[in-house]
């Protein structure tokens, strides 16, 4: 007889913000990286994905995905690879009992919310592709953990694999041909350095020029930079950047993060043709964080822009007034101002997932 019930399962992803970044791809298909990377997982209510995975005998039509309420293709090579994954682990569970519903044989209705600037280097398909993997992961009851689902996020998006774990985070590039070990796994949890404040500067919630996958593959292909970046500076980073984080050492971390994005904004120069995702807000927020540093005679400030203009400030509770302050008071808070370029700041703790 036909089962008419609907499966359902909702759940929420995170967005992360990289301090080592991910930058180039050694297999496109498996959505390999050319380096390891490290991130901290942003808590604020509206930049997360929010969704909804449901699956029932009695729909007739495709798999579908609703994004911000508008109908989205869920039909791309990285999207199918992970939902074959997913069903082919939740067939593995039927084949074992055969009283469970054989969700991996229905389609499924994904409805997907993300409210934060989408595609402006706010990482929208990192929380998109966690919160998606996650909600069929959960309305399949996968056994996996977070680390085996982080790769099937990988072939979603790479940066999606770090949205899996609160806190700080590391996606090991892996050296596995098959890309099975190139998983993110998590560095510490948010409450070993609860101190840590984010603050997201929106110079613009327009859509980025040249997105990250192009961009990444052109770097990778032309610039004369890159493999010094790749095969030195990213692999000595990571692990003094790991050490900073296990010392709670903010200024080392600062240091460590200004310096990669900007390798990374430099790779981007150095790419034919140029990619230019910085602009003169961008720089205006680099220049304050200096000045804020130098009047306070240490790091208490770090920038880091992903592949657009956004600027996304780490800096600890203590230095609150001199940080958050100070950008506030020039900037205006998301209440209050909406400079010439709509500039805005938004302050977001560290999120901890299950803890
Ligand atoms: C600059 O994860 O969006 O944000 O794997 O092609 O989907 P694809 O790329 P994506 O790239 C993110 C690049 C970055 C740096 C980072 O998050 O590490």
């Amino acid at each position: 007889m036909a089962d008419s019930r609907v499966y359902r399962a909702s759940t929420t992803a995170p967005v992360n913000i990289a301090v080592i970044k991910y930058w180039g791809k050694r297999d496109a298909k498996l959505n390999l990286p050319t380096n390891s990377s490290l991130s901290v997982t942003l808590a604020q209510s509206d930049l997360k994905a929010h969704t909804t995975a449901s699956c029932s005998q009695a729909f007739s039509d495709d798999d579908s995905l609703i994004l911000n309420g508008e109908p989205s293709p869920l039909t791309t090579p990285r999207s199918q690879a992970c939902l074959a994954r997913l069903r082919a682990l939740r067939k593995i569970l039927e084949d074992r009992d055969n009283s469970l519903p054989k969700l991996s044989q229905w389609p499924l209705r994904i409805v997907s919310i993300n409210n934060f600037p989408t595609a402006a280097g706010l990482a929208s398909s990192a929380a998109g592709f966690a919160a998606l993997i996650r909600a069929i992961a959960n309305l399949y009851e996968l056994p996996q953990s977070p680390t085996e689902l982080s790769a099937i996020a990988r072939q979603g998006s790479g940066s999606a694999c770090r949205s899996l774990f609160g806190g700080y985070v590391a996606w090991d590039a892996g050296t596995a041909a098959d890309g099975n070990d190139s998983v993110a796994v998590e560095v510490a949890p948010a409450s070993h350095w609860p101190e840590m404040r984010a603050l997201v500067v929106v110079a613009s919630a327009e859509k980025k020029g040249v997105p990250s996958t192009a961009g990444m593959q052109q770097t990778a292909a032309t610039s004369t930079l890159f493999p010094l970046r790749v095969e030195k500076l990213v692999p000595a980073r990571m692990i003094a950047m790991k050490e900073a984080i296990a010392k709670k050492d903010f200024a080392t971390f600062a240091d460590l993060t200004m310096q990669d994005s900007n390798s990374f904004h430099a790779v981007c120069l150095d790419t034919v043709p140029p990619i230019f995702y910085m602009n003169e807000t961008s720089r205006a927020a680099v220049r304050l964080v200096e000045a804020i540093n130098e009047r306070v005679g240490r790091n208490v400030a770090a920038y880091t822009f992903d592949a657009g203009p956004n600027a996304v400030v780490y800096y600890l509770a203590e230095n609150e007034g001199q940080v958050a302050g100070v950008f506030k008071s020039l900037l205006g808070d998301k209440d209050g101002w909406a400079g010439d370029r709509g500039t805005q700041v938004q302050e977001a703790p560290i999120e901890g997932l299950d803890e």
